[in-house]
């Protein structure tokens, strides 16, 4: 059984074509990049609309299959932004009625936990989900998706791209930071906001962004001093989720587990711990359509259908609602 998978959630627009039997046949990713300013939700849109016939052709031909080929659309139905969650909506529904292939829409933020366990070793993992929007410790816990610990105001992405535009950085400003915070020398006081297995950024942005102005502290020394206060927050919250489910595994999701020192910590954690760490490779790691088809596949296989009259969009679909 083939399935083909659409992101759409925020800045990328993928296409991802998997097998039951476990196989990612194409994952073909889209991405808006920008070199001033952050993603602005309407000419992200725009953007998705312009690559989405390139997109789906390059996944058929990568895959080797055609659409008659095809059995099972799936759709990333939520969480994410309006603007961008339709233009995938469409383009499923369209695809779905125009070659009469059944259609299942999925939540995104289970689509990294269930990619993650496919593709790794791990079999019953607590999963630490960092991305843009999303911050989120997740577990399957008694027979359903929970989160143990959230972010309470802005995720940890979006935190860092603020910030990064603060300091002159386009968007995705992660990696840039990431380059400069190996260069930092100092560490610089900033607060440490966790509460339980929930953390917050809001502050922690006001208050680097304010000392960024002062003209006192080097740029490389702030982004070495952010990167060490909220990672060691993530490592916290996620060890507590590890302890609190007895769980032995720890698989990282999302763009900002594509940063090495949040890695260096989380396998530093897991090794005092006599846990494992898995960390997939960074365009399954990232947004992207594979995981859409892989979710649409397991829940398909289950039992689930999603009938074009109840795709709507659901920008805020929470993990622990599935
Ligand atoms: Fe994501």
């Amino acid at each position: 059984m083939i399935c083909l998978g659409i992101e759409s959630t925020a800045h990328t627009f993928g296409i991802g074509i998997a097998t039951d039997k476990g196989k990612i046949l194409a994952n073909v990713l889209k991405p808006v990049i920008t070199k001033k300013g952050g993603i602005i939700p309407n000419e992200a849109a725009d953007h998705h609309v312009e690559v989405c016939d390139e997109a789906i052709s390059e996944a058929l031909e990568t895959a080797k299959v055609k659409m008659k080929d095809v059995d099972l659309i799936s759709f990333a139905q939520g969480p994410g932004i309006g603007h961008t969650l339709r233009v995938g909506a469409m383009t499923a529904k369209t695809l779905s009625l125009l070659h009469k292939i059944p259609l299942i829409g999925v939540n995104h933020c289970i689509g990294h936990l269930e990619i993650g366990k496919l593709l790794t070793d791990a079999k019953d993992p607590v999963l630490l989900y960092v991305s843009g929007a999303n911050t989120q410790v997740i577990a399957f816990e008694e027979g359903k998706y929970r989160i143990f610990g959230e972010t309470l105001d802005i995720g940890i992405g979006n935190m860092l791209d603020v910030f990064g535009r603060e300091i002159g950085f386009g968007f995705p400003a992660g990696p840039k930071i990431m380059e400069m915070a190996a260069k930092g020398k100092r560490y610089v006081e900033i607060p440490y906001v966790i509460k339980g297995m929930d953390v917050s950024f809001g502050g922690i942005l006001t208050n680097v962004t304010e000392k960024h102005r002062t003209g006192k502290h080097s740029k490389t020394d702030l982004c070495y001093s952010l990167q060490e206060t909220v990672f060691a927050m993530l490592v916290e919250a996620a060890e507590r989720a590890m302890a609190h489910t007895g769980k032995k595994e720890l698989l990282l999701g999302g763009g900002v587990a594509s940063n090495l020192r949040l890695q260096e910590m989380c396998r530093i954690m897991c090794k005092e711990r006599g846990a494992k760490l898995f960390v997939p490779e960074r365009q399954f790691l990232v947004d992207n359509g594979a995981m859409i088809a892989v979710l649409g596949l397991l829940e398909y296989n289950n039992g689930k259908r999603t009938r074009v009259e109840d795709s709507a969009i659901k920008p805020y679909w929470r993990t622990d609602e599935v």
